[in-house]
């Protein structure tokens, strides 16, 4: 059994993580500021440290307190259009937080570290599926973000030998299977929980965004990848640290259009999902869809919820059951 941080634990794949640290008995520590997270993502037993990554103080504090067997970062800013409007904010502070917490991680001699990357990293793809080597423009200042923080990361294995899991997600979505805990982001602004809350009458229809994409239907194509699987990856990926620092890309290999996702959710949900046809929403590449052959073959991931369906109907099944999401705004 180990020790871990978990940073963003509260947070949407976050908690998925710590459900499954809990679950199979490892002590964790989660420290998130709720600013996104949620108190009630946090299971009983596991300490909850509400503080910004910023207060390096208590940082220090925490990592004096613990002795950590790996650090996993999800806390950070990571709404693409958000950085398009404040992009200083997003590079400051995502890179800042983040290298600062390999710092304290690096003197406290914790040196197992995985961020939650993205697939924004690659902006618009020269090659679909995109495999784990493919080349790195991203198209919005999120991605540059974690971009920048990928390239600290492997300054600090360089010089302190930090070794690091960058894990590049695709699509996160759906919630876990057991029910306890699914997504709720304020605002959302995901496909997904707004297709089902437009189903269920919780959101406003939903607008399609674009529908003269170089794609079969004219909608954006994308890997929605299952949240508990996201969450296995992170598990999986820590022993694989022993060998050196490693870059992953983390979807299902399968691209669904937005207007499959919509007919997902009307099948599962048995109703309809109200929706209207708008202009494209900019910034959104056509295609995106992994590869995640190299992470596969290293760390034996596959996913046990690869298929729309699954993703929808754990989804669906969360939004139905928690209509105000966790009930703390
Ligand atoms: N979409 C709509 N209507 C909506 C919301 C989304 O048509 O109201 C479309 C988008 O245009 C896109 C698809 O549904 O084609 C998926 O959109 P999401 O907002 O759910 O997800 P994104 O692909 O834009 O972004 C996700 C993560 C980002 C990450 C990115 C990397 O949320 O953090 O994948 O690909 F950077």
């Amino acid at each position: 059994m180990g020790c871990y941080l978990v940073t963003g634990g509260a947070g949407y794949v976050g908690s998925h993580l710590v459900r499954a640290l809990a679950d199979r008995g490892d002590t964790v520590v989660v420290v998130d500021d709720l600013r996104q997270g949620h108190r009630g993502a946090v299971p009983e037993g596991v300490e909850l440290i509400r503080s910004d990554l910023a207060d390096r103080k208590r940082l220090g504090e925490v990592f004096a307190s613990w002795r950590f067997d790996a650090v996993f970062h999800f806390a950070a800013l990571s709404l693409v259009g958000e950085s398009m409007r404040d992009p200083l904010r997003y590079c400051m502070e995502n890179l800042s937080n983040s290298l600062g917490l390999a710092d304290a991680a690096v003197k406290a001699g914790c040196l197992r570290f995985v961020l939650s990357s993205t697939a924004a990293l690659f902006g618009d793809p020269e090659q679909v599926p995109i495999p784990e080597d493919a080349r790195l423009a991203p198209t919005n200042a999120y991605g540059e973000s974690k971009l920048m923080v990928e390239k600290g990361l492997l300054w600090a294995d360089r010089v302190h030998g930090l070794r690091s899991a960058c894990l590049r997600y695709f699509n996160a979505a759906g919630a876990d299977p057991e029910g306890r805990i699914g997504e709720d982001h304020e605002p959302e602004t995901h496909l997904v929980p707004l297709a089902i809350g437009a189903a269920l009458g919780l959101r406003p229809p939903l607008t399609v965004f674009g529908t003269d994409y170089p794609t079969p239907d004219g909608t954006c194509i994308r890997d929605y990848v299952h949240v508990t699987d996201l969450a296995d990856a992170h598990l999986r990926v820590l022993d694989r640290l022993e060998q050196g620092s490693v870059r992953y890309n983390l979807g299902n290999g399968t691209g669904y259009s937005v207007r499959q996702v919509i007919e997902a959710v009307e099948r599962i949900g048995g109703r309809p999902v109200p929706h209207s046809l708008g202009p494209r929403r900019a910034g959104d590449p056509a295609v995106l869809v992994a590869s995640s052959e190299r992470l596969q073959r290293e760390t034996g991931w596959l996913p046990r919820f690869g298929a729309l369906d699954d993703i929808v109907r754990t989804a669906w099944a969360w939004h139905a059951a928690h209509p105000r999401g966790y009930g703390d705004r």
